[in-house]
């Protein structure tokens, strides 16, 4: 396997203030990988920096072979990165379709292409298609996650970087958005998936990081990290051994 997205000592800060120190991953092509870590641990600034929405003081992102740290985040995306924002972020405004037809800005000189990719996020996600005349702003939470990575998908991306897909959402609406998380997937996107709840990052990813405040302590396969006592204490609760 080759690698899509690896980072080498990436340090990451907010002014003066350093968030990340040191972070090194890397996601193969065709993988899910899960990024886990408390409140705080600095998740959410490592994809913003994978996306280009934060410059690193030091260290290196290389997407596709190729050095993309010092590239600006529209021109990460027309090389295949998407991001899906915590907390969604729609443009609440928009009608869900205008929310597509912006994640698919790359292709907007071509209408018929931008079809397709419409065609295929209402397929995936049928919901959608039935409100695309909607406001996103008056779409329920979990209608609002399926815009989001709808949107995303408009780029048709090679990397899919998901901050927190699950947050706020009832069980039943989480267990179908880890199954379209799949199936994207499944159809050949790699996933960077940063979660709270490791439980679900463990039973999606094939591969996991740890973050705790800034630096990677722990990764490997989702197995053996689940076996892991510190990541078992942290973020499983003791029935973790038991399952
Ligand atoms: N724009 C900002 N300016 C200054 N500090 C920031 C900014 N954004 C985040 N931070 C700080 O960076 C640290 C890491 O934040 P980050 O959002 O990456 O954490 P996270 O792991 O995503 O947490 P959560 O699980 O709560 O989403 C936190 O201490 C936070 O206060
Ligand atoms: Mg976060």
């Amino acid at each position: 396997m080759s690698a899509l997205l690896e980072i080498a000592g990436l340090e990451l800060a907010y002014g003066q203030v350093a968030v990340c120190r040191n972070i090194s991953l890397r996601l193969d092509r065709g993988e899910i990988v899960a990024l886990i870590g408390a409140n705080g641990a600095g998740k959410s600034t490592t994809l913003r920096a994978i996306a280009g929405l934060l410059s690193p003081r030091r260290g290196t992102i290389a997407f596709g072979g190729r050095d993309v740290t010092a590239l600006p985040s529209y021109e990460r995306s027309k090389l295949g990165i998407a991001l899906v924002p915590e907390g969604r972020r729609v443009f609440p405004f928009l009608t869900v379709r205008e929310n597509l037809e912006l994640g698919g800005f790359n292709s907007r000189k071509d209408p018929s292409t931008l079809k397709r990719r419409m065609e295929r996020v209402f397929a995936m996600f049928p919901r959608l298609s039935e409100r695309s005349s909607q406001n996103a702003g008056t779409l329920s939470g979990g209608e609002q996650q399926m815009l989001a990575l709808g949107r995303a998908m408009m780029s048709e991306p090679q990397l899919l970087c998901l901050d927190e897909p699950s947050l706020g959402l009832a069980p039943i609406i989480v267990h179908d958005i880890f199954q379209t998380i799949r199936a994207i997937n499944a159809a050949g996107t790699s996933i960077l998936l940063v979660e709270q709840n490791a439980r679900h990052a463990f039973e999606t990813a094939q591969r996991g990081y740890v973050l705790q405040t800034g630096s990677v302590i722990a990764s490997g396969s989702c197995a053996t990290l689940k076996r892991d006592p510190r990541v078992q204490e942290a973020y499983l609760g003791r029935t973790a051994t038991r399952r």
